[in-house]
């Protein structure tokens, strides 16, 4: 894992667009896949990489995104669904057509037809030939996607009941907590680790105990986001509120700044 630590939000943004632009274009297909986060971490990324798209160094027109997640029960169109957020966010300024944007169906009205959507999003994943660069944000229990403490670490896309801290949390984006959905429709951990690149972004003091969690404490079911551990390609880039916890941080730098150094020489992006 590499784990790069920036001064200020503005700065992590920048170098997270670099890791999606490198991931994407590396990855050599002629329909690359974008996986995709919603909530407040990825935004200034996602700027960033409209302004790659702007210049020319991202062309997303003939890419697919694939959400992370969705809610169940929210009606068609709702602003706060995370298939609007990310038409606004993501389709709109990146080039992105809204056809090749999917989302797992949290429209299902019973468990029987919320469990057909579930599988038929893996199919249609599968389909696409897997996720190029999974953006992922961390919640401050640890949740992953919206995989919650205690989440199956090799689970797939399904229907998961939100925690108390998670909806107080996202009450920010609706009129109160009452309003938050309590159920969602996610993909698993184990649809998450099929990724080929993992890119974790988090800023903020709020996020510190997640991140020394997911990152340093013992890969567990009880800190989800901890199976960043396993995976063989994951970058976290954090700001310095969010890194203030890692134990092994001069670690991380010096790293890091071998990387620099060999990838200036070799003149790769990052
Ligand atoms: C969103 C998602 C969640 C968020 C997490 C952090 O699609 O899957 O895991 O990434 O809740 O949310 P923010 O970034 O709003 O703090």
């Amino acid at each position: 894992m590499e784990v790069l630590v920036l001064p200020t939000p503005a700065e992590v943004a920048r170098r997270a667009a670099e890791v999606v632009v490198d991931g994407l274009v590396g990855a050599g297909r002629p329909e690359p896949v974008l996986g995709l986060a919603t909530g407040s971490s990825p935004l200034g990324l996602y700027a960033e990489l409209a302004n790659a798209v702007a210049a020319g160094r991202l062309d997303l027109t003939h890419a697919r995104g694939f959400a992370l997640d969705e809610y169940v029960g929210l009606t068609p169109g709702h602003p706060q669904s995370y298939r609007e957020v990310l038409l606004r966010e993501v389709c709109a300024p990146l080039g992105l057509p809204p056809e090749r944007l999917h989302v797992p169906d949290g429209s299902g009205v019973d468990e029987a037809a919320l469990v057909a959507g579930a599988a038929a999003y893996e199919r249609l994943l599968e389909g696409a030939g897997g996720v190029d660069v999974q953006i992922l944000g961390i919640g401050a229990n640890g949740h992953l996607g919206f995989n919650e403490p205690g989440s199956a670490l090799s689970s797939r896309t399904r229907v998961k009941r939100l925690s108390d801290r998670t909806r107080a949390d996202n009450a920010r984006f609706f009129d109160g907590t009452e309003e938050v959905p309590t159920h969602c429709v996610t993909q698993g951990l184990g649809t998450v680790l099929d990724a080929r690149r993992l890119l974790l972004v988090a800023s903020g003091v709020a996020k510190a105990e997640a991140v020394a969690a997911a990152l340093e404490g013992p890969l567990s079911a009880s800190c989800p986001a901890s199976v960043l551990q396993w995976h063989a390609d994951a970058v976290a880039v954090l700001d310095e509120d969010a890194a203030r916890l890692l134990r092994n941080r001069h670690y991380y730098d010096a790293s890091a700044a071998g990387l620099a150094e060999r990838h200036t020489r070799s003149s790769k992006a990052w």
